[in-house]
């Protein structure tokens, strides 16, 4: 389906008798967007949106948000009944081809998926030239992009078939890299991936099984893994599938793009906030230690942000922050872990918080990164890990819409314009002339 001519505005310039009509276009769900690609060439005028907030870059099939009523759906399914029945592999599928599988295209995507999931064995060799410190978003970022110098054979943006292989290889391998990421850090021989495990099972497996000992694996662990892989694979056009779609748009290898998702998705206003959250936590301490904390975050001057609270389109509550709290109640009691301080102190904060003016009029409740931090940690995974663990879930998401963007017609090479506030045109001054 695209877009349809529902109706139009007409913009005029005051003080002139320039005017011209642009169209609106209607899509399935969702506000029009006002069609502006002939408001230069009419009126002479750009339009100013910093941060995009109001500003439509493509049309997509995606995946669709509901700010206000906290709907979040992949391919029109509710995140909310995906988390319940899917599994990842399967809103893989879903994402990569926009219908869900029968039972014969699932087993061969399955297939295709596990025998991706080994690294060209010279890529390991990239690891040793880390230091042992490296944040393993940094290698993320170095291995994924270095993909390219491996797989010659599939960068061919404009062929499909190319683009379905390079959709296999970087789905079912940011798993085997990001687990050697960890294990490079702790000095842990890396484990090759196993056909015999299921995608998070595999997962798990790689980051947290040794050589010295039978891995045992914990199917509520895997199955929690797995819904976290699911609530974090896309969100439409959030700052790192921007970053993706804007590389796509050069025409850049489909590796490069995804590397560039991930340095994008590393910030710690966007992929980085599971990790910033379990920071602030720790740094408050107790929650007597709360209320002091709120106090600082409502100073402005003390540019403090509640990590894991806000968000740039839901402004009621996010749907996955709510299947995420389930989440997180449902692994600490299969560890038997009865009283998490962190999770007490998240709950108290988010308790006092949505009784507070300061965010409920700014309408910031919970985002999805506000409970993911304490799952992963309860489950062994370290702090430096939560947004990789971001980026392997939202690979999938970043491949899907990078594959919308070279296969539309429609779609040019981004480049945004700006208003210039800089110093008018002016003649040089030679450095023995200048004051
Ligand atoms: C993700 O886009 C996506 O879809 C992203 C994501 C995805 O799946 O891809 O959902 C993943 O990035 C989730 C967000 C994770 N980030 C954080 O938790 C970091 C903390 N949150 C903030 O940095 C902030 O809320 C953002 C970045 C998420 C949104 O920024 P906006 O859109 O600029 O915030 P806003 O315009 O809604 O803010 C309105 C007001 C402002 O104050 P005033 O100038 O009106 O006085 O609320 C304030 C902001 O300063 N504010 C906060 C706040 N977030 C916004 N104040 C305190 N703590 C916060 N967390």
């Amino acid at each position: 389906m695209t877009s349809k001519a529902s109706g139009s505005i007409t913009v005029t310039l005051d003080g002139s008798n320039k005017s011209t009509t642009l169209p609106l276009l209607g899509g399935t769900l969702g506000p029009q967007v006002a069609d502006i690609r002939k408001l230069y060439g009419d009126l002479g005028i750009f339009t100013y949106d910093p941060g995009y907030g109001a500003t439509a870059s493509c049309e997509s099939t995606i995946t669709y948000i509901d700010g206000d009523a906290g709907v979040l759906l992949y391919r029109g399914y509710p995140i909310e009944q995906l988390a319940e029945n899917s599994d990842f592999l399967e809103v893989c599928y879903l994402l990569l081809n926009g219908e869900l599988p029968n039972k014969a295209e699932f087993a061969d995507f399955h297939k295709g998926v596990t025998y991706h999931t080994m690294l060209h064995e010279q890529l390991r060799r990239f690891y040793d030239g880390f230091r042992r410190d490296a944040h393993p978003m940094a290698i993320m970022c170095g291995v994924v992009g270095a993909m390219a110098a491996f797989y010659h054979d599939n960068l061919d943006i404009n062929d499909e078939n190319q683009r379905r292989i390079a959709a296999f290889r970087l789905i079912a391998k940011v798993p085997t890299i990001a687990a050697w990421a960890y294990k490079y850090s702790v000095g842990q021989p890396f484990l090759y991936p196993r056909n015999d495990l299921g995608y998070a099972e595999n997962f798990l497996y790689m980051l947290n099984g040794v050589p010295a000992e039978e891995y045992v694996n914990n199917p509520i662990l895997s199955r929690a893994m797995d819904r976290i892989l699911i609530l974090h694979a896309d969100h439409e056009q959030n700052a790192s599938t921007s970053t993706v779609r804007l590389a796509g748009s050069t025409g850049a290898n489909p590796f490069a793009c995804i590397a560039a998702g991930i340095a994008a998705l590393w910030g710690p206003a966007h992929g980085g906030a599971n990790e910033a959250v379990l920071k602030m936590l720790a740094e408050i301490g107790t929650p007597e230690n709360i209320p002091a904390f709120i106090k600082e975050v409502k100073d402005k001057n003390s540019h403090t942000k509640l990590m894991g609270f806000g968000h740039r389109v839901y402004k009621n509550f996010d749907p996955r922050a709510k299947i995420m709290k389930d989440t997180c109640h449902e692994v600490l009691a299969e560890l038997g872990i009865k009283d998490e301080p962190l999770l007490d102190m998240a709950m108290e904060m988010e308790r006092i918080a949505l009784e507070d003016d300061y965010f409920v009029s700014r309408k910031l409740y919970p985002n999805v990164d506000f409970y993911s931090g304490i799952i992963l940690k309860a489950m062994g995974i370290p702090t430096s890990m939560f947004t990789v663990l971001f980026a392997v879930a939202r690979t999938v998401g970043w491949v899907s819409q990078w594959k919308e963007l070279i296969e539309d017609p429609s779609q040019r090479i981004g480049r945004p314009r700006q208003i210039y506030t800089g110093a008018p045109s002016r003649d040089f001054v030679a450095i023995d002339k200048r004051g």
